[in-house]
């Protein structure tokens, strides 16, 4: 397993993690084809194939999440990072210190290695989010703090806002053929030594090469991502088939490929949502081997031919929904 530095913390965490967001969502499917049982099981597969880095949030499953990952990881805290998330909702001071105290109850750990700010929020003031971090810090209860989707503007504020300690991480959506972050955010990330959190890095699986257009998931999470509009996906294929081709000859699969293209650099760790041990074990070996450069760049080049339609109505959102 890659493993790399948490922002300038020391802590040493593994590149590639595990998302728990489909832990008791039903928008995932959740209790459809899996449950709890293979949840738990997915997470203790992770670890024993290297992975130590854990993602959830208060909102996964309302609470759901957390509580199986507090099952999961029972036995095995010592070797975990757990990092969660305090919902928008909870940004006023009282408000994030109480959803610390209920997520540290239903992670069963008496600390959080990282407490992430989920998204910003535009009315309470990220000063008084922060303040109430910092407390939760010095009373022992969260090790370090994280922000999510913040611009590079907002996370700036947020850095500002902190007096006596710092943003060690940004968790923003990046894959292959999602790569805004790249613009900005991460170049400073890399000057700054903050790490940059990649979710959906399989963008929803699309990258995995099990989806085409005549193939689509039913899940209402996908069914709102433009990338599974059809159009897009067919579009999609020529990037599909390089993964696939690019992962027989590493002997690998294009998943693995997908989440190795991220983790080139030691600044990016990949958090894959899964359903499955079978589908921890497939990512976990993502961190057990390098991509050369040449085919890096190759993939690279491909994805950027790609013009993905990202106009998708109002109208369109809700037919998916009904089929
Ligand atoms: N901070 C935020 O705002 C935010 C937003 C989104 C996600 N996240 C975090 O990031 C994590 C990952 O993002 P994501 O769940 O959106 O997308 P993702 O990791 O790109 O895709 C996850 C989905 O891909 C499929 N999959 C995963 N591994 C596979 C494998 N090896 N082989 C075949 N299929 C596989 C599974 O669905 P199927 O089997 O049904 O295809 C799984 O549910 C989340 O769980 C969550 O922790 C955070």
């Amino acid at each position: 397993m890659l493993y790399s530095q948490l922002g300038t913390t020391g802590l040493r965490i593994s590149q590639i993690g595990v998302g728990t967001w489909q832990f008791g969502d039903k928008w995932w499917g959740w209790g459809r084809g899996y449950g709890e049982e293979e949840a738990i099981t997915a997470i203790k597969e992770a670890v024993a194939h290297g992975v130590n880095f854990i993602d959830t949030a208060e909102i996964y499953g309302k609470g759901i999440s957390e509580q199986v990952v507090g099952k999961a990881i029972r036995n095995i805290r010592e070797q975990v990072v757990i990092a969660t998330k305090v919902w928008p909702t909870h940004a006023t001071y009282n408000g994030v210190i109480k959803a610390c105290e209920r997520s540290l109850k239903r992670l069963r750990i008496k600390m959080i290695d990282l407490y992430q700010v989920h998204w910003p929020n535009p009315i309470v003031p990220i000063g008084q989010t922060m303040r109430a971090m910092e407390r939760l810090v010095r009373e022992g209860k969260i090790s370090y703090i994280g922000v999510s989707n913040f611009s590079l503007k907002q996370l700036i504020k947020a850095q500002e806002a902190l007096k006596s300690e710092q943003v060690v991480s940004n968790q923003v959506k990046y894959n292959i053929v999602e790569r805004d972050v790249e613009r900005e955010l991460l170049p400073y990330a890399e000057r700054e030594k903050i790490t940059i959190i990649a979710y959906s890095p399989l963008a929803q699986g699309l990258l995995t090469g099990k989806y085409d257009p005549n193939n689509l998931p039913r899940d209402a999470v996908r069914k709102i991502n433009i990338l599974f509009d059809k159009n897009n996906i067919t579009k999609l294929q020529s990037l599909i088939t390089m993964l696939r081709e690019i992962a027989d000859k590493y002997e690998r699969t294009p998943a693995q490929v997908a989440l190795n293209w991220l983790i080139k650099k030691p600044e990016v760790v990949a958090i894959a949502g899964v359903k499955n041990p079978q589908q921890a074990r497939d990512n976990a070996g993502a961190g057990e081997f390098k991509l050369a450069g040449e085919d890096i760049e190759r993939i690279t080049k491909i994805a950027d031919e790609i013009r993905i339609d990202k106009t998708l109505s109002r109208l369109k959102v809700f037919l998916r929904l009904l089929r």
